[in-house]
């Protein structure tokens, strides 16, 4: 596996390389990541990777200076997945002096995360953008975790003609139905045993969507509840909207995304399903 750390570097190494798939992290890599690395590997011949927490989508009193980093580590798990490059930039060579432009992708980054955590869809659009135009992968991996994210860059390629195919991993989950996240590593074990109730309260919804209820205020009623189950659990937001648009809907048609955020002390955790009538 070739580490690169400067544009220039990484643009020679792809040269060489024919189908590629490019799976963009902020590195401290989960089962998550390594899957969609493999799935890469498996289905573009050859995969790269990137590392780069990128200062662009936190907000001011977010988690930036003490976001998990392990870099040596990464770049084991990446080489044992099959990577055949790594981009590990800093934050001078993706953001050099001058750096002025911002991708807006409008509506679909507005609600739900857009709304709790203002200019983070921004910068990770624009941070995206940046990675495919650096790389030039095939196509590209993300996972279903971030479900909004995902609508955002779909929106972004189709919109700005980006040459790559958007592909989306399921959310990988610890046994007792946590989703992996780096964030995971914030929470003190009292809190780790409290977090696999987003899943269960998620769960809670797709239960009640199986037995035919399509009111998306009574899904959306019930997985407050179950959330409100534990006073430690402090709700940001649950919403039933369009997976593709995310707008909030009254009534669940074929397919729905049921999403959440939940402060745990003062982590914050995200989670999603996808409801689908088929
Ligand atoms: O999902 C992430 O880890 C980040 O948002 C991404 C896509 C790597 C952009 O910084």
């Amino acid at each position: 596996m070739q580490v690169l750390s400067t544009i220039a570097a990484l643009r020679a190494a792809r040269r060489g390389i024919g189908t590629l798939g490019l799976v963009p992290t902020m590195g401290f890599l989960h089962r998550g990541h390594l899957s969609l690395v493999e799935r890469a590997c498996a289905e573009c011949g050859a995969a790269a990777a990137s590392i780069f927490v990128n200062p662009a989508q936190f907000g001011p009193h977010e988690d930036l200076g003490r976001y998990p980093r392990d870099l040596p580590r990464d770049l084991r798990l990446l080489e044992q997945a099959g990577a055949s490059l790594a981009f590990v930039p800093d934050a001078g060579e993706i953001y050099p002096p001058g750096f002025a432009t911002r991708i807006d992708v409008g509506a679909v980054a507005e609600p739900l995360e857009g709304a709790a955590r203002p200019g983070h869809f921004s910068g990770v659009a624009t941070v995206v953008a940046k990675l495919l135009n650096i790389v030039q992968p095939d196509r590209a991996y993300f996972g279903q975790k971030d479900a909004q994210q995902v609508a955002v860059i779909r929106r972004m390629v189709r919109d700005l003609d980006i040459p790559v195919e958007v592909v989306v991993g399921d959310t990988v989950r610890d046994p007792d139905g946590l989703a992996l996240s780096s964030r995971n590593t914030y929470l003190t074990p009292g809190q780790r045993a409290r977090a696999p109730a987003l899943h269960r309260a998620l769960r809670s919804a797709e239960a009640l969507f199986a037995a035919g209820e399509r009111r998306a205020a009574v899904l959306r009623t019930a997985v407050h509840a179950a959330l409100g189950a534990d006073a430690e659990l402090s709700v940001d937001y649950v919403g039933v909207s369009d997976p593709d648009t995310m707008e909030e809907i009254e009534r669940v048609g074929s397919r729905a995304l049921v999403s959440l955020a939940v402060r745990l002390g003062r982590t914050r955790l995200i989670d999603n399903v996808v409801l689908s009538a088929s």
